[in-house]
């Protein structure tokens, strides 16, 4: 696949996702590895850990959170997201216990102070969360941020997955092969739109 393709095609997989094909722990390892050469701020490279469960048990008890603060989330939240998203979103949150693998990504220290401390913090782990994305898409496998356990749960899944206090758990990705390897871009505003030129405001 091109760059460019790969680049645009890779979407939130969450209705594609084959639930009944498990993921071979050496391809995980291969995009873990490519995903580990994303950009990060040099303060944080020694603290950044992926956490992968596949245990069905711990599966099942992170399921539970994620679905209790994502109903909470989706009712609260909901009108926000397109109706297609939403409803996608929901079809997730049903299926999660038989997703085959979830993939935290993990950073020492708890996020503060100011703006640009919170943007290296977030910073340094988005970019190798997409890069992850990324290099799955291209073995044919799919995945969905579905970190909604984040914003009630986070102690819950610290201590049933034994991460210690002051590490961050940043996101949570969805991971599987998926039923279709054809995507298209998704909907977004044409750039002319939303790219301005020396002054706020100016698209041209
Ligand atoms: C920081 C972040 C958090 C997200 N959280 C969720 C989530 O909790 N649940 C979910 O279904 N999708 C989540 N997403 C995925 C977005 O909903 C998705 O990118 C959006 O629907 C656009 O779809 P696309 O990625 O296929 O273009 C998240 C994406 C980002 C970048």
């Amino acid at each position: 696949m091109d760059p460019d393709t790969l680049l645009t095609t890779t979407r939130s997989v969450r209705r594609k996702l084959d639930l009944d094909r498990q993921v071979e722990p050496e391809v995980l390892t291969e995009c873990l590895s490519i995903a580990q050469q994303a950009p990060i701020a040099g303060a944080f490279v020694d603290g950044f850990r992926w956490l992968v469960i596949r245990d069905q048990h711990l599966k099942n008890q992170l399921a539970g959170m994620i679905r209790a603060a994502g109903e909470r989330s989706q009712a609260e939240y909901g009108h926000l997201a397109p109706p297609r998203t939403l409803a996608s979103g929901r079809y997730l949150l049903d299926i999660l216990e038989r997703i085959p693998v979830y993939v935290l990504p993990c950073l020492s220290g708890r996020p503060t102070g100011g703006n640009a401390l919170l943007s290296a913090f977030y910073g340094s782990v988005y970019p190798a969360l997409w890069s992850l994305q990324l290099a799955l898409r291209s073995r044919g496998l799919g995945s969905s941020i579905v970190g909604y356990h984040l914003a009630e749960h986070e102690s819950d899944a610290a201590e049933l997955l034994g991460i210690p206090d002051g590490v961050t758990q940043v996101s949570l990705l969805a991971v599987g092969y998926t039923t279709t390897t054809t995507f298209s871009p998704g909907a977004r505003p044409p750039i002319q739109e939303i790219t301005y030129y020396d002054h706020w405001g100016k698209t041209g």
